[in-house]
């Protein structure tokens, strides 16, 4: 697939086929995102792979559960509350992989960095039928001190993409977008 076609069709995907990403091709794809550029040449990333599904399933229930305690402090999540009550949804879409991307909060530009970094990884596993969905819901919890230390994540580190990734189970239409907007033509 060449990366005009790439980009012009990739879309979010939530419906995964069951066999596994080989660990090999995880850290393919981790070696393309850190090919993103950085400020300052930082490279100030750090991952986390998952590929456990019943510990995917256990993340899910303890996000639900940590996002319908605390509602209140996130209040723009509300809309999906009958989502994160129901008890067969799956945060993660019941993705076999999950790839996180943590930033070096030393470096000053490690949001853009890690946005660069990951955005590569989601192409990039696209053009090998890898589907790919960041998942916002997950912000929260994979930067509480429990989880960090779970996963030895170092304490200047912050979550920027989680990512759910599987094999793409199905078939998406290319994404529709709204035209650029030029402010000054
Ligand atoms: C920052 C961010 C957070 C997102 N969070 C979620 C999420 O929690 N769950 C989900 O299913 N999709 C999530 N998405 C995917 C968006 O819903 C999706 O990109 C958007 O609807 C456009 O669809 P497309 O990516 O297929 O073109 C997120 C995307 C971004 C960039």
């Amino acid at each position: 697939m060449d990366t005009i076609e790439c980009i012009n069709s990739k879309r979010s995907i939530r419906a995964y086929e069951e066999t596994q990403i080989p660990y090999e091709t995880v850290m393919e794809l981790l070696t393309l995102g850190t090919k993103a550029s950085t400020g300052s040449n930082h490279q100030p990333w750090g991952f986390v792979v998952i590929q456990d599904a019943r510990e995917i399933e256990d993340l899910s229930k303890n996000i639900k559960a940590y996002l319908l305690e605390n509602l209140e402090k996130y209040p723009y999540l509300s809309q999906y509350e009958t989502w994160l009550q129901s008890e067969k949804y799956s945060i993660f879409n019941n993705a076999s992989t999950l790839i996180v991307v943590y930033g070096n909060t030393d470096s000053h530009w490690y949001i853009y960095d890690c946005t660069l970094a990951a955005g590569n990884i989601m192409l990039a596993a696209y053009s090998k039928g890898i589907g790919t969905c960041w998942i916002g819901f997950a912000e929260y919890y994979f930067n509480t001190p429990e989880f960090k230390k779970k996963y030895k994540i170092p304490e200047n580190y912050e979550l920027v993409a989680p990512l759910s990734c599987g094999y793409i189970k199905g078939t998406v239409k290319p994404p529709e977008r709204k035209p650029p907007v030029v402010f000054n033509r």
